[in-house]
Protein backbone atom coordinates (compact mmCIF):
# COMPACT_ATOMS: atom_id res chain seq x y z
CA UNK A 1 0.00 0.00 0.00
CA UNK A 2 2.77 2.55 0.93
CA UNK A 3 4.37 1.78 -2.29
CA UNK A 4 0.92 2.49 -4.36
CA UNK A 5 0.51 5.89 -2.57
CA UNK A 6 4.38 6.48 -3.05
CA UNK A 7 3.99 5.57 -6.83
CA UNK A 8 0.29 7.45 -7.30
CA UNK A 9 2.53 10.61 -5.83
CA UNK A 10 5.58 9.95 -8.24
CA UNK A 11 2.88 9.96 -11.04
CA UNK A 12 1.37 13.09 -10.55
CA UNK A 13 4.61 15.01 -10.17
CA UNK A 14 5.62 13.10 -13.12
CA UNK A 15 2.88 14.47 -15.05
CA UNK A 16 4.12 17.93 -14.21
CA UNK A 17 7.53 17.76 -16.30
CA UNK A 18 5.02 19.49 -19.00
CA UNK A 19 7.26 18.97 -22.57
CA UNK A 20 5.74 21.76 -24.47
CA UNK A 21 6.42 24.22 -21.33
CA UNK A 22 9.73 22.86 -21.04
CA UNK A 23 11.13 22.71 -24.25
CA UNK A 24 9.77 26.09 -25.55
CA UNK A 25 11.17 27.45 -22.71
CA UNK A 26 14.48 25.87 -22.77
CA UNK A 27 14.85 26.86 -26.51
CA UNK A 28 12.81 30.40 -26.91
CA UNK A 29 12.89 31.06 -23.38
CA UNK A 30 9.20 31.75 -23.77
CA UNK A 31 6.01 30.64 -22.07
CA UNK A 32 4.21 28.50 -24.72
CA UNK A 33 1.19 29.46 -22.62
CA UNK A 34 1.35 33.23 -23.95
CA UNK A 35 1.21 32.18 -27.29
CA UNK A 36 -1.77 30.61 -29.81
CA UNK A 37 -4.56 28.58 -28.11
CA UNK A 38 -2.99 29.17 -24.57
CA UNK A 39 -2.29 25.66 -24.10
CA UNK A 40 0.89 23.80 -23.47
CA UNK A 41 0.36 20.70 -25.84
CA UNK A 42 1.44 19.44 -28.85
CA UNK A 43 -0.75 21.37 -30.91
CA UNK A 44 -0.06 24.78 -30.00
CA UNK A 45 3.82 24.19 -30.20
CA UNK A 46 3.09 23.28 -33.65
CA UNK A 47 1.71 26.55 -34.15
CA UNK A 48 4.08 28.68 -32.58
CA UNK A 49 7.58 26.42 -33.24
CA UNK A 50 6.28 24.01 -35.97
CA UNK A 51 6.80 20.26 -36.43
CA UNK A 52 10.47 19.74 -35.14
CA UNK A 53 9.77 20.94 -31.45
CA UNK A 54 6.19 19.47 -31.37
CA UNK A 55 7.13 16.32 -32.48
CA UNK A 56 9.58 15.51 -29.11
CA UNK A 57 6.98 17.18 -27.15
CA UNK A 58 4.16 14.64 -28.56
CA UNK A 59 6.65 11.75 -27.87
CA UNK A 60 8.16 12.45 -24.69
CA UNK A 61 4.54 13.88 -23.34
CA UNK A 62 3.40 9.97 -24.07
CA UNK A 63 6.46 8.28 -23.04
CA UNK A 64 6.11 9.91 -19.69
CA UNK A 65 2.19 8.09 -19.89
CA UNK A 66 4.06 4.91 -20.76
CA UNK A 67 6.64 4.63 -17.94
CA UNK A 68 4.11 5.38 -15.08
CA UNK A 69 2.74 2.35 -16.54
CA UNK A 70 5.65 0.14 -17.06
CA UNK A 71 7.36 0.64 -13.88
CA UNK A 72 4.05 -0.03 -12.12
CA UNK A 73 2.93 -2.89 -13.76
CA UNK A 74 6.76 -4.89 -14.77
CA UNK A 75 8.72 -2.75 -11.80
CA UNK A 76 6.79 -2.71 -8.97
CA UNK A 77 4.18 -5.31 -9.69
CA UNK A 78 1.16 -3.17 -8.73
CA UNK A 79 -2.65 -4.22 -8.49
CA UNK A 80 -5.06 -2.88 -11.11
CA UNK A 81 -6.44 -0.06 -8.87
CA UNK A 82 -2.76 1.44 -8.39
CA UNK A 83 -1.90 1.15 -11.72
CA UNK A 84 -4.90 2.95 -12.39
CA UNK A 85 -4.32 5.66 -9.82
CA UNK A 86 -1.42 6.34 -10.89
CA UNK A 87 -2.72 6.48 -15.11
CA UNK A 88 -4.99 9.30 -13.43
CA UNK A 89 -2.55 10.73 -11.45
CA UNK A 90 0.41 11.29 -14.33
CA UNK A 91 -2.54 12.64 -16.68
CA UNK A 92 -3.88 14.80 -13.79
CA UNK A 93 -0.51 16.21 -13.18
CA UNK A 94 0.18 16.72 -16.91
CA UNK A 95 -3.03 18.96 -17.38
CA UNK A 96 -2.93 20.54 -13.72
CA UNK A 97 0.79 20.86 -12.62
CA UNK A 98 1.15 22.80 -9.15
CA UNK A 99 4.44 23.54 -10.59
CA UNK A 100 3.30 25.64 -13.49
CA UNK A 101 0.75 27.91 -11.46
CA UNK A 102 -2.41 24.68 -12.75
CA UNK A 103 -2.09 25.48 -15.75
CA UNK A 104 -1.09 22.44 -17.56
CA UNK A 105 -2.14 20.98 -20.71
CA UNK A 106 -5.04 18.58 -22.33
CA UNK A 107 -3.64 15.53 -21.77
CA UNK A 108 -4.19 13.90 -24.90
CA UNK A 109 -0.85 12.67 -25.62
CA UNK A 110 -0.17 11.34 -22.07
CA UNK A 111 -3.39 10.04 -22.23
CA UNK A 112 -2.52 7.85 -25.12
CA UNK A 113 1.08 6.67 -23.45
CA UNK A 114 -1.43 5.71 -20.41
CA UNK A 115 -3.24 4.11 -22.52
CA UNK A 116 -1.22 2.35 -25.64
CA UNK A 117 0.79 0.63 -22.41
CA UNK A 118 -2.06 -0.13 -20.47
CA UNK A 119 -4.70 -1.76 -23.12
CA UNK A 120 -3.19 -1.52 -26.49
CA UNK A 121 -5.63 -2.52 -28.65
CA UNK A 122 -8.24 0.06 -27.16
CA UNK A 123 -5.84 2.45 -27.76
CA UNK A 124 -5.00 1.58 -31.10
CA UNK A 125 -8.53 1.60 -31.95
CA UNK A 126 -8.88 5.27 -31.09
CA UNK A 127 -5.91 6.65 -32.16
CA UNK A 128 -7.46 5.05 -35.87
CA UNK A 129 -10.69 6.61 -35.69
CA UNK A 130 -9.02 10.07 -34.25
CA UNK A 131 -6.82 9.85 -37.72
CA UNK A 132 -10.21 9.58 -39.67
CA UNK A 133 -11.58 12.97 -37.81
CA UNK A 134 -8.27 14.46 -38.34
CA UNK A 135 -8.35 13.74 -42.28
CA UNK A 136 -11.64 14.91 -42.24
CA UNK A 137 -12.00 17.70 -40.16
CA UNK A 138 -8.69 18.58 -39.56
CA UNK A 139 -9.15 20.10 -35.86
CA UNK A 140 -6.69 18.79 -33.32
CA UNK A 141 -9.02 19.14 -30.39
CA UNK A 142 -12.08 17.37 -32.28
CA UNK A 143 -9.29 14.63 -32.93
CA UNK A 144 -8.38 14.06 -29.45
CA UNK A 145 -11.93 14.70 -27.76
CA UNK A 146 -12.98 11.95 -30.17
CA UNK A 147 -10.35 9.31 -29.11
CA UNK A 148 -10.57 9.85 -26.25
CA UNK A 149 -14.44 8.42 -25.73
CA UNK A 150 -13.62 5.90 -27.81
CA UNK A 151 -11.54 4.68 -24.66
CA UNK A 152 -14.53 3.95 -22.28
CA UNK A 153 -16.75 2.95 -25.12
CA UNK A 154 -14.39 0.24 -26.28
CA UNK A 155 -13.47 -0.74 -23.31
CA UNK A 156 -17.80 -1.06 -22.71
CA UNK A 157 -17.77 -2.88 -25.78
CA UNK A 158 -14.63 -5.58 -25.48
CA UNK A 159 -16.08 -6.46 -21.61
CA UNK A 160 -12.95 -5.01 -20.06
CA UNK A 161 -13.05 -5.24 -16.04
CA UNK A 162 -15.07 -2.24 -14.67
CA UNK A 163 -12.07 -0.60 -13.09
CA UNK A 164 -10.62 -0.31 -16.46
CA UNK A 165 -14.09 0.71 -18.37
CA UNK A 166 -13.84 4.14 -15.24
CA UNK A 167 -10.25 4.71 -15.61
CA UNK A 168 -11.14 4.91 -18.98
CA UNK A 169 -13.92 7.13 -18.95
CA UNK A 170 -11.93 9.37 -16.54
CA UNK A 171 -9.36 10.37 -18.52
CA UNK A 172 -12.37 10.87 -21.18
CA UNK A 173 -14.56 13.86 -18.90
CA UNK A 174 -10.66 15.03 -17.99
CA UNK A 175 -10.03 15.44 -21.80
CA UNK A 176 -13.69 17.00 -22.40
CA UNK A 177 -13.41 19.16 -19.48
CA UNK A 178 -9.69 20.31 -20.75
CA UNK A 179 -10.91 20.94 -24.08
CA UNK A 180 -14.08 22.94 -23.07
CA UNK A 181 -12.90 26.50 -24.61
CA UNK A 182 -12.02 24.31 -27.69
CA UNK A 183 -15.81 23.21 -28.05
CA UNK A 184 -17.13 26.46 -27.92
CA UNK A 185 -15.13 27.63 -30.54
CA UNK A 186 -15.76 24.45 -32.61
CA UNK A 187 -19.72 25.11 -32.21
CA UNK A 188 -19.14 28.84 -33.25
CA UNK A 189 -16.67 27.63 -36.23
CA UNK A 190 -13.84 29.27 -34.99
CA UNK A 191 -11.59 26.72 -34.24
CA UNK A 192 -7.99 26.85 -35.66
CA UNK A 193 -7.26 23.59 -37.69
CA UNK A 194 -4.17 21.25 -38.82
CA UNK A 195 -1.41 23.97 -40.23
CA UNK A 196 -2.38 27.33 -38.89
CA UNK A 197 0.52 29.18 -37.30
CA UNK A 198 0.92 31.57 -34.76
CA UNK A 199 3.81 33.95 -35.09
CA UNK A 200 6.13 34.30 -31.53
CA UNK A 201 7.98 37.76 -30.81
CA UNK A 202 11.86 37.16 -31.72
O1 LIG B 1 -4.76 17.98 -27.12
C1 LIG B 1 -4.69 19.33 -27.39
C2 LIG B 1 -5.43 19.63 -28.64
O2 LIG B 1 -6.50 18.74 -28.73
C3 LIG B 1 -5.94 21.02 -28.76
O3 LIG B 1 -4.96 21.96 -28.50
O4 LIG B 1 -3.91 24.15 -28.61
O5 LIG B 1 -5.75 23.56 -30.20
O6 LIG B 1 -6.28 23.98 -27.83
P1 LIG B 1 -5.24 23.50 -28.78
Amino acid sequence: IIIGIIFVVAAYLIGNLNFAYILVKFLKNEDVRNYGSGNAGTTNVLRVMGKNVAIPVFVLDALKGCLVIVVGRYALNLTEIFLVLGGVAVVAGHNWPAFLQFRGGKGTATSLGVFLTYDWQIAIIAIMIGLIILGIWKMVSLTSMVGMTMLPIFALLFSRTITEVVFAFVLCLFSLFQHRKNIGRIIQGKESKLGQKVKMKN
